[in-house]
């Protein structure tokens, strides 16, 4: 298994550390690993000036699956757009074709205090966000900030073809299958035309799933049904910019947006595993960083990439087990636990293996 990690920038260093020491305690258990470290995002802008330079980019292609940790920091936010973390990160999205990212928002019953919601609204949850990750408004052109009448404009198109849509569809679909049978198709088809595109594809695709259940929601009721009762969701399926708010906010629900990991991945099943959050300046540095989302992305990689169910079963166990000795990171802790750093919390996971 050839996996590219990307440490990247601000608590990315610390928590993928984590995560490669959990990886590297399987490996006396058989699963065989190839580590090739690169620089994505503000790092990579120090170093050579691009945040998705050419080593990388060889490096990641060549690659069965990537690590990331998280990118940026209010360091390189002056920086011209092209030259920010963020255009590294969609880049190598764009790069690799993962136009499939999936969010899962589980609650461990242990943090069920964590939650800013009531116990039994989020006790049981387990929702899969599907988003898009490769179109919508985030590569749509034509786009820009330009002089029209002597004013400035800022313009960015919303666009889908029915491939895109169609691909994506199947994704969440296919996961429906394996889990409560139900997909809710989120758009906006009140107001936008790429959006009815979007519910009539899935409409259409949904008579190859008769086993499925497909139900279509707005994305502001959405945003509403999400903190009123989130169990409802099973399959979350919403293109590139509902699709990142959605899953911030089902984050929350869960305790901590540290507890989530994503995958993202192309028609092959190669995929960039990171954890839902950013790069958390502000405790960067500090040892303090919650690592079980990335840890848990790790358990996505070997499950989605390497086909490996058990090991991946093997990790979340771990996660679980260790949550339920009342280690806690700052984000998830509760009074009654054991507030324990960054690295005690990867030691626990690795003994729990
Ligand atoms: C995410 C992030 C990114 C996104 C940013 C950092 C570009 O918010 O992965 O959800 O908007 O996709
Ligand atoms: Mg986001």
């Amino acid at each position: 298994m050839k996996i590219c990690v990307l440490p990247g920038d601000g608590i990315g260093v610390e928590i993928i550390a984590e995560a490669v020491r959990v990886l590297e305690a399987l490996r006396s258990d058989g699963v065989k690993l190839e580590l090739e470290y690169a620089q994505l995002g503000g790092c990579a802008v120090d170093a050579t000036g691009s945040p998705y330079p050419e080593a990388t980019q060889k490096l990641a292609r060549a690659a069965d699956a990537v690590l990331l940790g998280a990118v940026g920091g209010p360091k390189w936010d002056v920086l011209p757009r092209p030259q920010r973390p963020e255009r590294g990160l969609l880049g190598i999205r764009k790069d690799l074709n993962l136009f499939a990212n999936l969010r899962p928002a589980i609650l461990y019953p242990e943090l069920a205090n964590a939650s800013s919601l009531k116990p039994e609204v989020v006790s049981g949850l387990d929702i899969l966000i599907v988003r898009e990750l490769t179109g919508d408004i985030y590569f749509g052109e034509p786009r820009g900030i330009t002089i029209e009448d002597g004013k400035r404009v800022g313009r960015n198109t919303m666009i889908y073809n029915e491939d895109e849509i169609r691909r994506i569809g199947r994704v969440a679909f296919e996961a429906a299958r394996k889990r409560g049978k139900k997909v809710c198709s989120v758009d906006k088809m009140n107001v936008l035309e790429t959006t009815q595109l979007w519910r009539d594809v899935m409409i259409e695709l949904s008579a190859e799933y008769p086993d499925v259940t497909l139900s279509h929601m707005l994305v502001d009721n959405a945003a509403m049904q999400l903190v009123r009762a989130p169990k409802q969701f099973d399959v979350v399926v919403t293109g590139n910019i509902f699709g990142d708010i959605l899953s911030d906010e089902a984050s929350m629900l869960t305790g901590s947006i540290g507890m989530l990991p994503s995958a993202s991945l192309d028609e092959n099943n190669k995929g960039m595993y990171e954890p839902s959050h950013g790069s958390a300046p502000d405790i960067a540095g500090k040892g303090i960083a919650n690592p079980l989302a990335t840890i848990l992305s790790a358990a996505m990689m070997l499950r989605y990439s390497f086909n490996n169910e058990a090991a991946a079963v093997r990790i979340e166990n771990a996660v679980k087990k260790v949550l339920a000795q009342g280690l806690r990171t700052g984000d998830i802790w509760e009074d009654g636990c054991k507030r324990v750093g960054t690295r005690e919390m990867g030691d626990a996971v690795i003994a729990a293996l």
